[in-house]
């Protein structure tokens, strides 16, 4: 009887583990590719410029800034946390907060 509730125990840590690991394997799956991440970036290069090199007038340059930076910077975009924003509240509202990481990254992977 005490055995089979310890096997019974067992299984259900052993389930719970498994159920972990497969959650674990899907957020994994999420994960977007440097390549994915180029292409997406491609829609920020008609301001920022390519590569997200240029810092004329009132659009900054995102070149080889901080992921951590860029990241916060979108999220707060995304989230309508920025109070003097034009259009990057708007843009950043078309990607998911896993995009904009992947963008954050890319953008700060660029070096002169
Ligand atoms: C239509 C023009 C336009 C496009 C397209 C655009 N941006 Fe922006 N971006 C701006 C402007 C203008 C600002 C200054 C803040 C504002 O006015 O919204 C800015 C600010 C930023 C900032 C903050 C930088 C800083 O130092 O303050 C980041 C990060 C950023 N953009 C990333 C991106 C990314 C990533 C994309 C592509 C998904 C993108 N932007 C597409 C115009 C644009």
């Amino acid at each position: 009887m005490i055995k089979s509730v310890q096997n019974n125990a067992r299984a259900l840590v052993v389930g719970a583990l498994m159920l972990a690991g497969t959650v674990l394997s899907s957020a994994q799956a999420e994960e977007i590719s440097y390549n994915h991440a180029s292409m997406l970036a491609g829609s920020c290069f008609n301001c920022h410029g390519t590569d997200g090199r240029y810092g004329e007038d009132s659009i900054p340059s995102i070149a080889g800034q901080p992921a951590g930076v860029l990241l916060a910077q979108l999220i707060a975009f995304k989230r309508d946390e920025t109070p003097n924003t034009t259009v990057m509240n708007r843009i950043a509202k078309g990607y998911t907060e896993a995009e904009l990481e992947a963008l954050a990254n890319y953008f700060a992977s660029i070096r002169d």
